[in-house]
Parts: C-alpha cells; sequence; structure tokens
C-alpha cells in the first residue's frame, strides 16, 4: 500500500505535497518522489529511503510551479530503489502519474509496449500505465479519453493522479485503492486518506470506485470513468483536526496513540449500533471476517457473542475467507477493519454479499470502502491512527464490539459498567513507568512466550504481534492448555514467558500452566490481579492489574503489552511509527 496526493492552487507545490506525504508515510515509507509542472516545466525529484531522509538530500520547496503529485511507497512490484521510486513517466516525459494499488496484467502490457517500441525506466506495474496513456494520445486521444480506454486495458486496483505536460489541471481516477478530494479556497487535492489534507481543509469529497476526477485550482467535475456520465457529489466536513494527525510533544505517534485510550474509549462507547445489533439478533449465523489486531479483536467478539447472545459464532482471516468458508443468506458477516480498506477483509466482504449475506462494517474511517459497502456500519470513532501498529483502534474495537454485544442481547447493566472503564484505563497508563523499567531489563532476550486462557489468549496473540510488528523479535503466543501438548519442549531456564491471567474463570488453571513454566526454570513475567499469580512471577517482573469484570480485561490488559513493545523498541533504537516491511493497512490482496 502506498500513499498519493495530488495538489493545484497558489501554494509552493512542492512543499505542500511533501508536508501531505508526511501525513501518508504511515501507508509505506520505502522510497517517495514529487513531480511539479511549473516555470522549470515537468520536474521529478524521487528517492529510495524515508521522507526525512529524502527531504536532506532534495529541497523539494525549490520545485517552482503550484501544481503537482506525489508518493510515498510500499513496494510491491520492484525492489524499493531510486528507479522504482514513484512518479513514473512515459517516453516522452509528458506524462506523470502516481499509483497506489497493483496492475495483475502489467507484465504482458509491458511485453506488448516494448514490441511497439517503449522503453522503459523500472520493474513496477505503475510504469505501465503512464505509457499505455501515451499510447492512446499518440494514436489521438486526449488526455482524458487516453484516461478513459488505459483503464479499459489494466486489471487490478488503483488510486492514480496524473500530470501531463501543458496542462494547468490533476487527473485522478480511483477502482478499489482509497482516494478523497479536499475542497480547498482557491485550492484542491487528491490524496489516499484524509490527514494528508488535513492542515488545509476539512471539506473532504469521497471519490468511489471508477469515478475519474478532473482537478481545477477552484474546483473539480467528478464523471464515470467508463460512461463520462457527470457525477455531482457535495463535500462533508470531516471531525478531525490537524492537531489530531501530529504527536502532541510525544516522541511517537505509537505512545501519543497509546496514552490517549481513555479519551478515544469514551468516544467509542457513544458509538451507534442499533441496526447492526438488529441485524446480528436477526441473523442465524455470525462470522467474523479480519486481519492482523482487527482479527485478534474480533475473536474477543466471538466469544462475547457466544457468551451473551448464545449464539454460535465463527471467525475467520480475510485471507484464508476463499478456502472453504461457509456463508449464505443466512449470515450475517461482521467485518472489523480500522482503516476500512484492507484488501483481504474487502474481497472476502464481496464475496459474501454475492451469497446473500449480510455485512456489518465495523471501522475507524468514515467514507472508507468497508463503510461504503456494508449493510450496516459500527464507527469506532477512535480518532486517526497514524502509527502503523493498531494500539486505541484494538481497544476501541473490543469496546464498540462489546457495547454491540450487549445491546443485542439486551445487557443494560454490562452497558453501565461500561462506562467506568476510560478511568480505570487511565490508571493502567499513569503506571506506565513500570513497563519502561521491565522494558530495560527485557530488552537484551531473543524469544518469548505469551500464554493466555479464554479471553486472555487473543489477547496474548496481540501482544506478541506488538513485540514481533516493531521489535522484530521472535514471539509466540499460546493458548495456556496447549503449552503441554507441544510447544512446552521449546522453554529452558530464563526464557520469558508473559502470562495473562486475570481472575476470571480461567484463573485456577492458569495458575497450573504457569507452574508447568516455572517447573522449566522459565522467567514468569505476570500481569494479574492475582495474588498467587503475582507471587509466581520472577521477583520484579510482575505487573499488577486492577481487579475487572473478565468481559472487559482483554480491553485493558493488552496496554501493558502495547507500552512494554513501545519502549523495548524504543530501546533497541528501532521506529515505532514505521517497522519495516509493514503498512497501515494493506490495499492490496
Ligand atoms: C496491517 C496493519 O497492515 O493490517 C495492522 O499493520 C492491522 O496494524 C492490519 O491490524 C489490519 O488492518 P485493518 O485496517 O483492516 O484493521
Amino acid at each position: 500500500m502506498c500513499g498519493i496526493i495530488g495538489y493545484i492552487g497558489k501554494g509552493n507545490a512542492g512543499s505542500i505535497i511533501l508536508e501531505g506525504l508526511k501525513k501518508l508515510e504511515y501507508r509505506g515509507y520505502d522510497s517517495a518522489g514529487i513531480a511539479v509542472l511549473g516555470e522549470n516545466g515537468l520536474e521529478i525529484k524521487k528517492e529510495a529511503g524515508k521522507l526525512a531522509e529524502i527531504e536532506k538530500k532534495h529541497d523539494f520547496s525549490s520545485m517552482k510551479g503550484s501544481l503537482g503529485i506525489g508518493h510515498t511507497r510500499w513496494a510491491t512490484h520492484g525492489i524499493p530503489n531510486d528507479v522504482n521510486a514513484h512518479p513514473h513517466a512515459d517516453c516522452t516525459g509528458n506524462i506523470v502519474l502516481v499509483h497506489n494499488g497493483i496492475i495483475e496484467n502489467y507484465s504482458e502490457l509491458k511485453e506488448r509496449l516494448k514490441k511497439k517500441g517503449h522503453t522503459f525506466a523500472s520493474d513496477t506495474d505503475s510504469e505501465v500505465i503512464a505509457h499505455l496513456i501515451e499510447e492512446q494520445i499518440d494514436s489521438g486521444a486526449d488526455t482524458k479519453e487516453a484516461i478513459r480506454k488505459t483503464l479499459l486495458e489494466i486489471d487490478g486496483s488503483y488510486a492514480l493522479a496524473i500530470l501531463r505536460k501543458g496542462e494547468n489541471k490533476v487527473y485522478a481516477v480511483r477502482k478499489s485503492s482509497p482516494l478523497i478530494i479536499g475542497v480547498g479556497k482557491g485550492e484542491m487535492f487528491v490524496a489516499s486518506d484524509v490527514p494528508a489534507i488535513l492542515e488545509h481543509t476539512r471539506e473532504v469529497i469521497y471519490v468511489n470506485d471508477g469515478e475519474l476526477v478532473e482537478l481545477l485550482a477552484d474546483g473539480c467535475s467528478i464523471e464515470e470513468a467508463k460512461t463520462g456520465k457527470k457525477v455531482i457529489r457535495k463535500s462533508v466536513k470531516v471531525d478531525w483536526s490537524a492537531d489530531m494527525a501530529r504527536k502532541d510533544g510525544y516522541e511517537h505517534f505509537m505512545l501519543k496513540e497509546i496514552m490517549e485510550q481513555h479519551t478515544s474509549l469514551r468516544n467509542t462507547l457513544n458509538a451507534e449500533v442499533k441496526q447492526a445489533s438488529e441485524l446480528i439478533k436477526r441473523m442465524p449465523n455470525i462470522l467474523v471476517v479480519a486481519c492482523g489486531s482487527s482479527f485478534h479483536a474480533g475473536l474477543v467478539f466471538k466469544s462475547a457473542v457466544q457468551k451473551h447472545m448464545k449464539k454460535r459464532c465463527d471467525a475467520v482471516l480475510g485471507s484464508e475467507f476463499a478456502y472453504g468458508t461457509i456463508v449464505d443468506k443466512d449470515t450475517v458477516v461482521v467485518a472489523i477493519s480500522q482503516s476500512g480498506e484492507t484488501a483481504d477483509t474487502l474481497t472476502a466482504v464481496r464475496e459474501a454479499k454475492k451469497r446473500g449475506a449480510k455485512v456489518i462494517g465495523v471501522t475507524n474511517v468514515v467514507g472508507s470502502s468497508l463503510s461504503r459497502e456494508s449493510d450496516a456500519t459500527v464507527y469506532i470513532a477512535a480518532g486517526p491512527e497514524i502509527s502503523v501498529v493498531a494500539t486505541k483502534t484494538f481497544t476501541s474495537q473490543i469496546a464498540v464490539l462489546l457495547k454491540l454485544a450487549y445491546t443485542a442481547s439486551g445487557k443494560t447493566t454490562e452497558l453501565s459498567e461500561m462506562k467506568d472503564l476510560a478511568d480505570t484505563i487511565e490508571k493502567i497508563l499513569s503506571k506506565r513507568e513500570e513497563i519502561e523499567i521491565l522494558a530495560k531489563k527485557l530488552v537484551k532476550e531473543k524469544d518469548f512466550f505469551f500464554i493466555g486462557r479464554g479471553n486472555s489468549y487473543p489477547v496474548a496473540m496481540e501482544g506478541a504481534l506488538k513485540l514481533k510488528e516493531i521489535t522484530y523479535l521472535h514471539a509466540e503466543a499460546y493458548a495456556g492448555g496447549e503449552l503441554k501438548h507441544g510447544p512446552l519442549s521449546l522453554l529452558e531456564s530464563g526464557i520469558p514467558v508473559i502470562a495473562i491471567a486475570p481472575s476470571d474463570e480461567s484463573i485456577s488453571k492458569m495458575r497450573g500452566n504457569i507452574k508447568e513454566c516455572t517447573a522449566r526454570k522459565a522467567k514468569i513475567i505476570a500481569l494479574s490481579d492475582d495474588v498467587d499469580v503475582l507471587k509466581e512471577a520472577e521477583a520484579g517482573f510482575s505487573f499488577a492489574m486492577p481487579k475487572m469484570k473478565g468481559d472487559f480485561a482483554p480491553m485493558l490488559y493488552i496496554i501493558p503489552l502495547q507500552l512494554l513493545a513501545y519502549y523495548m523498541a524504543v530501546l533497541q533504537k528501532k521506529d515505532p511509527d514505521k517497522p519495516r516491511n509493514l503498512a497501515k493497512s494493506v490495499t492490496v490482496e
């Protein structure tokens, strides 16, 4: 997944686009580039590396012009290097574009174009598009017609921003990859996501699949790419501010987003779940579909539905949906995706709908593809999450999913008990120094085990994922009772075992599992409100948790694990906001 942006207006396009790209770097950060059309014609500056490094070598503000496009990359086709960085041009250099997505039939198109004499500078799929547009223009089409005809030839996903020398406008189009228009005063933007334009405007138009945009400084026109039919769409005001997309004095977005979980959760608890709760009440079968951290939140929802609604609920990874998942008109799919753009989840949703299923989308992004393709949408309202690793959106997902299960099962007491959660979170966050000390003690370790039973098993998974994502250390999560069926053979003296042990119905068996580990001289790091478990922990390696309802434990026990991963990454001088090889949400399958 990449981040694209286009700008036309009176400002210095080079610097405005650079600042916008910085707000999109969570989408990919292995190379970047900007093209500006101005006094010096069509100028391109691009390079491999993170923007902060590239910015030192290139003075983007010197690119004189008020019209431009920019890109920050997460490589799919062609390694991250200078030539594969975007923007890409055609043979003449008159057509320049940036692309987010994958062109599945690019290699046969490339072969055909090569036979016609085109020369390619990069190994990317994206560059093919520029040459296809060139072909159409050579055969007499105007730019829009050339783009329209090119779209008919390419298969795959795309959000594109295109410039043509001599034309004072930006063209943009999308299919599957997200694209928004930012409506400014005397200036206009296109971008992959809202944070890129918040410094300039909060007026946003969401572009639908198959729509072609022509951006001028004083407005834009939208039409269906296939038919040319005009589309009139009003802008909406987003309730995110530029501040929300800033670090507020924290060193990293991840720490800021961890430390604001009591606030984000308060917002989340106001979420509207009525329509969705009617659906899960009415539909015989419930199936959770999600990826990454969202899947772990989905597992907590699965057990809440079974416990409170006494209804079967299955959960499947988005990327595994295609392999034998049973879905029909009696199924409601609960698709969980903070970005609302993860391709694996969206593909599963589209397939499920084809088979007659209903879809509830649980997302953090208003106007995202998932929200527009769902029968009912529940917004977690956690605010923009910039760090690649999910933290506040994970706790907000669990909170809104519990609210959904309680509302559907008429559990009013539980619903009212949720309102004290934010205060409890604040108490846990206030003890972050303890976790920082713990991180210092563990930073030299190479292998980690996370164990939990029942609702704490998904927490163990999420805790291990956080550590893997940003410290690149080996971490495994196991259901506490599963160790003796194999993984126990891996335990040696001193290996850290992080035990997630709230005093719920699983505590007595969990005590036994912890003893199995201490018997092999493992180093127990205990998160618990149970005195026996805390005693079992290695001296100085326990974190006392407040007593709480079993359902709520996942939202609260994950917080010390988020902080542990964060502090260990920082101690290892790794960037927790932009871990290697990852992206905020992956819009390609
Ligand atoms: C990954 C992110 O790309 O996608 C994870 O790095 C995230 O943090 C996962 O959990 C799923 O994303 P989403 O947006 O569908 O919840």
